[in-house]
């Protein structure tokens, strides 16, 4: 993890901080346990979405009215951001391959105000999306960057009128701009992907260039 990387963690923890000192009541505890939640990660040097960011985008700009939301993500930091702006009887599901994380997202899902709103799936997200049977208006793509359009394509049809799909990573370290290596299939299917979410007519996309760039699709 570059230096850079490394005061952009520490500029969010102290950013998380802040806010945790404006909140009062369980989300006090609640921000203490996201800012520790954060510092783990950090520690394992596993790339997770900043707190300040993933927040403020969920809170504050898109999931007011978020009822089902789904998130793909590891140590589920960003599924309990996504939490804070769901609705009050809402209930997130998230998809992770890794077995050994389950035990740990349940620990910090149950010290949430949200751990009964949180179903865990755990496999191969392409496998466990079709067996979800609900409506979605929000989801969270992370993770693997080969298979985010084949993400895209199965959960456009899952979403709600006027749903968000969040992609992160669309920046993917400014590798979308370099020349492409022809070994790099990550960056050639993120290429890919920003031009699909540019020209597909079902969505409205605007691209953030915040940390690693983040897209807010609306479904139209
Ligand atoms: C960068 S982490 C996500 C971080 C998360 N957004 C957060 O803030 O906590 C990527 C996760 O995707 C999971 N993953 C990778 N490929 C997957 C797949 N094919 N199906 C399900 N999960 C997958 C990995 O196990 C890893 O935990």
């Amino acid at each position: 993890m570059s230096f850079e990387t490394f005061r952009s963690h520490e500029a969010s923890a102290e950013l998380a901080k802040q806010t945790v000192q404006s909140k009062k009541g369980p989300y006090a505890l609640h921000f203490r346990r996201i800012r520790k939640l954060h510092r783990t990660t950090f520690a394992r040097r596993t790339p997770i979405i900043g707190a300040v960011k993933q927040g403020n985008v969920s809170k504050n700009i898109i999931a007011e009215n978020v009822k089902w939301a789904f998130s793909r993500a590891c140590f589920e930091y960003s599924a309990l951001c996504l939490c804070e702006g769901m609705q009050e009887n809402g209930v997130l599901h998230t998809i992770d391959i890794k077995e050994e994380l389950v035990d740990f997202q349940r620990k910090y899902f149950d010290k949430s105000p949200w751990g009964k709103q949180i179903v865990q799936h755990l496999g191969e997200a392409l496998d466990i999306i079709p067996t979800i049977n609900s409506k979605f208006d929000l989801v969270f793509i992370d993770a693997d960057k080969e298979n985010y359009i084949n993400y895209f394509n199965m959960i456009v049809p899952k979403m709600n009128k006027g749903g968000i799909i969040l992609s992160d990573n669309v920046l993917w370290s400014g590798k979308v701009l370099e020349k492409l290596d022809p070994n790099d299939t990550s960056t050639a299917v993120l290429l890919e992907y920003n031009q699909l979410l540019k020209n597909d007519s079902r969505i409205e996309t605007v691209l953030l260039p915040i940390r690693d760039g983040l897209t807010v699709s609306r479904i139209l």
